[in-house]
């Protein structure tokens, strides 16, 4: 079957096996390997990306299920080479080791801010639950997510 998807403002046709996973879909054709596939079983989050501004694990979305849906994917944060405050935040407060979990996390937390611009640290934990992080131990993460939080309250973002 043949699909068309909308990721990061750009529409992808391609000939896909009706089974194909929206994960492969985004790494394989457009070739945008910053969203991470790390379990395949709905586990880990590293494959969130955002599907209509929520975030989706894209391991459980059937590529021809996001047709007529716009994708944003870690690519797309940030603009003309200045990183989205979220990604900024998780700098600023070594909010990464390894690195792997990171692109889920980053969308799980843009995703929360966008819908509540001043989470308390139990509405992070909350949001960001559904995602493992082997390395970091959680605590910068969340000071990462609160450190964009207060950024754009202060400098609100350009869209
Ligand atoms: S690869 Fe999707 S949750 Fe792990
Ligand atoms: S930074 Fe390594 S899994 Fe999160």
């Amino acid at each position: 079957m043949e699909v068309t998807i909308n990721i990061n403002g750009e529409p992808v046709t391609r000939e896909i096996e009706p089974a194909l996973l929206l994960v492969h879909f985004i790494r394989d054709t457009p070739g945008l390997t910053g969203t991470h596939w790390g379990c395949d079983t709905s586990n880990c989050g590293a494959c969130v990306v955002q599907m209509d501004g929520l975030p989706v694990k894209s391991c459980t979305v059937l590529a021809a299920m996001a047709e007529g849906h716009e994708i944003r994917t870690i690519e797309a944060l940030s603009i003309d080479g200045v990183l989205d405050p979220v990604q900024q935040g998780f700098h600023e407060e070594h909010g990464l080791q390894c690195g792997f979990c990171t692109p889920g996390m980053i969308m799980t937390a843009r995703a929360l801010l966008d819908a509540n611009p001043d989470p308390t640290e139990d509405e992070i934990r909350t949001a960001i639950s559904g995602a493992i992080c082997r390395c970091t131990g959680y605590s910068n993460i969340v000071r990462a997510v609160r450190w964009a939080a207060e950024h754009e309250a202060a400098q609100p973002r350009r869209s």
